[in-house]
């Protein structure tokens, strides 16, 4: 009998991947998504990839937040674990609507856990973030570096992984995994499904990728004076897939009888600069990323990577990608869906 899994979120950019990723390793993957910031035609490519593994997904589109939706789908269904990804994820965005940011990222976790309590489900895996370590003293980050929230985002993954902790300490039947992502990029190597951010990109890849297919006329660079090799910010650029596969290693350790609650970082332990990057899709793509030098972007670090030393001794699990096949994979995607899951030219 296969597991099956919980995944809220799972028609997102790190979901979805994590979602095909889970059916082609042999798991039933059940999604919560309420498409506030995804698109249903992700999970269809998923279907399509993931062939005769396909009759093992199944979607539900609802809001977390939506208690008798969540409890009639527990009541329905038994779930071995519980991948929570669904959020709202603009650092910005959460600077200007924090009770909005509060509201979705918290309250929709305490709905899951009381959910999960009722049902007697309690293993999880939870998407935390690099954004923790805020702007670190020293690099690179590990798991006992100091932790902070720079911004309301920030502030829900830090009190995510509290509020994690805290279930463990009042019953320590739970098995709970925090993962620290680091930057994800890139896409699955099929070209079907990557990242589709509505309005315009916070990140730093999807916006190069929008100025490669022509949709925006240039790529504002935030800060060239950092102490860093080219003075601009360094950050831990993870291949997507990679990510994903790290779920899958959480998942196997959970099933460990002894196994309690713990974070872990994903991440590759190299650091790239923005320029370094913008080179690595230029070579991979062909195409000609034009610049436009500008300020630091208000909060950003310096320099941000991690340690992964946790993740490969107890997790046994190590990324296998580079930044050239990051940025293969992610021109792969814009050149085949150059309005993302859209079939025509957006409003944005
Ligand atoms: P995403 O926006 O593509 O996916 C999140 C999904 O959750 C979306 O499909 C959205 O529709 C859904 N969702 C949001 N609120 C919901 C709710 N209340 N109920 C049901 N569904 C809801 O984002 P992503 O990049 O795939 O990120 C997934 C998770 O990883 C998020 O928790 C994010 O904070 C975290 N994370 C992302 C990054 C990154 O750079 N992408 C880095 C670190 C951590
Ligand atoms: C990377 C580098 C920018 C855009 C954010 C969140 C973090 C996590 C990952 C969710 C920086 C520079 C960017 C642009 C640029 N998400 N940049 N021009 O800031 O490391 O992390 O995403 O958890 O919480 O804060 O990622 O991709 O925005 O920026 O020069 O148009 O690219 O200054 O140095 P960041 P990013």
């Amino acid at each position: 009998m296969s597991l099956s899994i919980l995944v809220t979120g799972g028609a997102g950019y790190i979901g979805s991947h994590t979602v095909l990723q889970l059916l082609l390793g042999g798991y039933k993957v059940v999604v919560v998504d309420s498409l506030e910031n995804s698109s249903q035609i992700s999970l269809e490519r998923v279907r399509e990839f993931a062939q005769d593994h396909a009759p093992k997904l199944s979607f539900h589109q609802f809001d977390l937040r939506d208690r008798p939706a969540l409890e009639k789908l527990f009541a329905s269904e038994e779930f071995d674990a519980v991948i929570h990804f669904a959020g709202l994820k603009a650092v910005g965005e959460s600077v200007q609507k924090p009770l909005m940011y509060y509201d979705n990222n918290i309250i929709g976790l305490i709905a899951l856990l009381e959910a999960m309590a009722a049902h007697g489900c309690k293993k999880l895996v939870f998407s935390s973030s690099a954004t923790v370590y805020g702007w670190p003293k020293v690099v690179p980050c590990n798991e006992e570096s100091p932790i902070c929230a720079l911004n309301p985002y920030g502030s829900t993954k830090l009190f995510g992984e509290e509020m994690c902790r805290d279930v463990y300490k009042s019953d320590s039947t739970w098995k709970i995994i925090l993962l620290r992502y680091f930057n994800p990029v890139g896409a699955h190597p099929s070209g079907a499904i990557g990242d589709d951010p509505r309005g315009i990109p916070n990140n730093l890849m999807p916006f190069v990728q929008q100025v490669a297919v022509g949709r925006r006329p240039a790529l504002t660079i935030y800060g060239t004076d950092y102490g860093t090799k080219d003075g601009t910010g360094v950050r831990d650029y993870i291949h997507v897939v990679d990510l994903a596969d790290g779920h899958i290693a959480a998942l196997n350790k959970l099933s460990d009888p002894s196994f309690g609650c713990k974070v872990y970082n994903l991440g590759t332990g190299k650091g790239t600069s923005v320029l370094e990057m913008v080179a690595a899709f230029e070579k991979a793509s062909g195409m000609k990323i034009p610049l436009v030098m500008a300020g630091r972007r208000p909060g950003d670090a310096e320099v941000v990577y991690a340690s992964t030393e946790r993740a490969e001794r107890e997790l046994n699990w190590k990324a296998k990608y580079g930044i050239d096949e990051m940025c293969r994979d992610q021109w792969n995607w814009a050149s085949k869906n150059p309005y993302g899951y859209e079939p025509c030219v957006s409003t944005d």
